[in-house]
């Protein structure tokens, strides 16, 4: 990386950060396309001040992670009507006015883009019976993915008021953890923490109700064959690693910084290698 004067910044806000996986693949994207970019972890305790510093700073782009993707909109000049419905904005783009010199700064959502994306890999939503399980900031874009996609969604959670809440929010029905084995769903997404290191031995699903659903998608990605995924596959699913929803929403928006077609392949790879060498 040949860092000057023309170099254009990115950066990813969240707290914590360090372990993020996104400045790996966007950096990999920015090499292998010879763009002059450079996009670095920045922990923030003050996202408004924060957002501040970027415009000051003259930054081109950012990332928005846990726990400012909703705070943040707070910040913003432009809200993409598709974050504003989402309620959370996941990805920054600011650009300079011309002659009074001020910084805009645009707010969108990739989290849903990366979800169907992810999805369309092994089976078309449009049509299809989802039971999606957890009702946070994940679950609000993969549902809203899975709508705008035109598949019938069922939401569970551990919290059951907060599923019909988003349920009605997001116009799609909700059912007890308890009762998801009367559900018919082709396609089941875990949207929770439940599974990810440490607690690797955790499913958020029996293992009984796995043949019943002909995709699994978890968004957990470390581990990236998490007992869910691991038993579903026993259970003769197809099935969908985190890193996928990870790697679309990111290369929704690469596409969104720089117009430029992403470079998938690399960008997967730089995840794999980052994850790996952790
Ligand atoms: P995010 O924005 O990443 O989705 P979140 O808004 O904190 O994070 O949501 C986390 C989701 O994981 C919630 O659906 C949460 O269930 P509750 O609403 O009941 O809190 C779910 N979750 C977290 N830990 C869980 C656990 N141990 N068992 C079941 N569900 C869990």
């Amino acid at each position: 990386m040949n860092i000057n004067g023309k170099t254009q910044l990115f950066a990813i806000i969240g707290n914590p950060v360090s372990h993020s996986l996104s400045p790996a693949m966007h950096n990999a994207a920015f090499a292998e396309l010879g763009i002059n970019g450079a996009y670095v972890p920045i922990k923030a305790d003050n996202i408004k001040k924060t957002i501040a510093g970027l415009r000051t700073l003259g930054f081109v782009g950012a990332s928005i992670t846990v726990p400012f993707k909703e705070t943040v909109m707070d910040c913003l000049d432009n809200i993409d009507p598709t974050a504003a419905t989402i309620g959370a904005v996941n990805t920054l783009s600011f650009s300079q006015q011309d002659q009074e010199g001020l910084c805009i700064c645009h707010g969108y959502n990739t989290d849903w883009i990366g979800s169907n994306s992810a999805l369309s890999q092994v089976i078309n939503p449009e049509g299809a019976t989802a039971l999606v399980i957890g009702a946070g900031g994940a679950a609000k874009a993969v549902v809203f993915g899975l709508l705008t996609a035109g598949a019938k969604v069922t939401i569970a959670n551990r919290t059951q008021e907060k599923a019909e809440a988003l349920a009605v929010e997001l116009g799609c029905e909700s059912v007890s953890l308890d009762n998801i084995a009367t559900i018919p769903a082709e396609i089941l997404i875990n949207t929770t923490t439940v599974g990810m290191a440490p607690d690797s031995d955790r499913s958020p699903v029996p293992i009984e109700l796995l043949p019943h659903y002909q995709v699994v998608m978890d968004i957990v990605y470390s581990p990236l064959q998490t007992t869910l995924l691991k038993q579903a596959m026993a259970c003769g699913c197809k099935i969908i690693d985190g890193l996928d929803m990870l790697l679309y929403q990111g290369v929704e928006q690469f596409r969104i910084w720089t117009g430029v077609e992403p470079p998938r392949s690399i960008m997967r790879k730089a995840l794999i290698e980052t994850m790996e060498a952790i």
